[in-house]
């Protein structure tokens, strides 16, 4: 039975103080939530703040990006040995904002993918259409091609105990989810395509649904056979609509 996971992805939002009051709003409010594996991902500059405060407690925390190189000349970047070094534990990876701003390829995505795998950090890797490409029918095509990615250069088994984030990008930020038959009929699809490589990797592979979760229609998507939890972004930044999109989890 896979666990169900609610990661809070902060984008670029906070500061010292605020990220202070809402690490407290955050412990107050989900230090008996035993059910569902919670997790926080802050920009680079918070993670150590992250780690001061959140020691000890039910909340892991993680980056939202990392370098797809080891070490090195590569100005700017951070990388996965340095994510854990802060004791992060969780790395999102190809989220969509970053690849369309940044121009992330999807086989860029997947060496970070494996970069994360080697270090010890659980992937969150980001995949979905846009609505145009849905509109046309061609989701799974879409989506397929990003998993083919890892797949082609890793093999399917480097999904085991990994994580995937469908996130439809007409969803995010917009308050239109993705209904729960909608995102099941992908989370259904993403798991049979690791499955029919890698049947036990498939088992332990976490689907987590993103885009406009709410504490209204989260208990609807979580109650999902493959929907095993939720990447929530703008309700994660108030802790008493995140600790609701938690308790959601059945
Ligand atoms: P949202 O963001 O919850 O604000 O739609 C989700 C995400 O981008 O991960």
């Amino acid at each position: 039975m896979r666990r169900k996971l609610v990661v809070a992805n902060w984008k670029m939002h906070g500061n010292l103080v605020l990220n202070e009051q809402l690490f407290a709003a955050y412990i107050q409010k989900l230090s008996l939530l035993s059910h569902v594996d919670i997790a926080v991902c802050v920009p680079y500059p918070y993670l150590a703040q992250a780690q001061a405060l959140l020691k000890n407690t039910n909340i892991a925390w993680g980056a939202q990006n990392l370098s797809k190189d080891a070490i090195g000349a590569f100005t700017g970047e951070v990388s996965a040995m340095m994510l854990k070094d802060f004791g992060a534990s969780y790395v999102i990876i190809g989220h969509s904002e970053r690849a369309t701003a940044y121009c992330e390829s999807d086989e860029n995505i997947a060496v970070k993918f494996k970069q994360a795998k080697s270090y010890g950090l659980t992937p969150i890797l980001c995949v979905g259409e846009t609505l145009i490409e849905r509109e046309a029918g061609v989701m799974q095509m879409v989506v397929g091609k990003q998993l083919d990615a890892v797949i082609n250069a890793y093999g399917a088994s480097i999904f085991a105990d990994a994580v995937v984030s469908y996130e439809p990008i007409w969803a995010i930020g917009t308050g239109l989810a993705a209904s729960g038959e909608q995102a099941q009929t992908m989370h259904e699809f993403i798991r049979s395509r690791i499955a029919a490589l890698d049947k036990s990797a498939a088992a332990s592979l976490k689907i987590l649904y993103g885009g406009s979760v709410n504490p209204q229609n989260a208990v609807q998507l979580f109650a999902m056979q493959d929907i095993d939890g939720g990447l929530i972004g703008k309700c994660s930044l108030n802790a008493q609509e995140f600790e609701k999109i938690c308790r959601a989890v059945a």
